[in-house]
C-alpha cells in the first residue's frame, strides 16, 4: 500500500469517526427534548385572529401567541407587526429580556425590531415577519403563509399602522 493509499484510508477513518461522534452528540440533545421545538410542525399557515386592534395600544412586545403560533406581536411607533418567535440560529423560542429578545439556548440577542444584536444568530439574520391586516370588525389578522425578510419590511402587508389613538 502506497503512502497516498494510507493517507486516503486514514482520512476516511477520520471522517467516519467524526460522523459517528456527531451522531452520538445529537442523541442526548433529542433525549432532553430540546430538539422537539425545531422538529414539531409549525402552526398551519392559515390566517388567525389575534384580537381587536385596541388590545395593542402600547409599544413593546406581546407574547400572547408565542406558545400557540410561535409569533411575537410588536408595536413600535404606532406600527404593529408580527415576527417569528424562533431564533434564527437553531430555532429556539425567544423570550423578552429587558429591552430586547433573548435566546436562552446560545445567548443570541435581538432588538425588538427583529434585528440581531449579538450571538450566533448573526449567521441566520433578522427575524422574519408575517402578513398582518385589520379585518372589517377591527380585529388583527395574522397570515403566516406570507413571510417578509428584512429587505421587505416596508411592504404594506408586513405591518399595520394603528395611529396614535389605537
Ligand atoms: S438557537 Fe438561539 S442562539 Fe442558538
Amino acid at each position: 500500500m502506497s503512502h497516498e493509499d494510507l493517507a486516503e484510508v486514514n482520512r476516511r477513518d477520520f471522517v467516519t469517526a467524526a460522523a459517528v461522534g456527531l451522531g452520538m452528540l445529537a442523541v442526548p440533545c433529542c433525549l432532553q427534548n430540546v430538539c422537539a421545538q425545531t422538529t414539531q410542525p409549525s402552526a398551519p399557515p392559515v390566517p388567525f385572529d389575534v384580537g381587536p386592534k385596541g388590545d395593542f395600544s402600547k409599544d413593546g412586545p406581546d407574547m400572547s401567541f408565542e406558545k400557540s403560533h410561535h409569533v411575537i406581536l410588536m408595536r413600535q411607533d404606532n406600527k404593529l407587526y408580527v415576527m417569528s418567535s424562533h431564533c434564527t440560529h437553531r430555532g429556539r423560542d425567544l423570550v423578552v429580556q429587558d429591552d430586547h429578545l433573548h435566546c436562552t439556548w446560545h445567548n443570541s440577542d435581538f432588538k425588538f425590531d427583529g434585528t440581531v444584536i449579538k450571538g450566533p444568530a448573526r449567521r441566520g439574520g433578522p427575524l422574519s415577519r408575517f402578513a398582518i391586516s385589520i379585518d372589517d370588525a377591527g380585529h388583527v389578522i395574522v397570515d403566516k403563509s406570507q413571510e417578509f425578510l428584512d429587505d421587505k419590511w416596508d411592504d404594506p402587508k408586513s405591518f399595520v399602522d394603528l395611529g396614535p389613538g389605537a
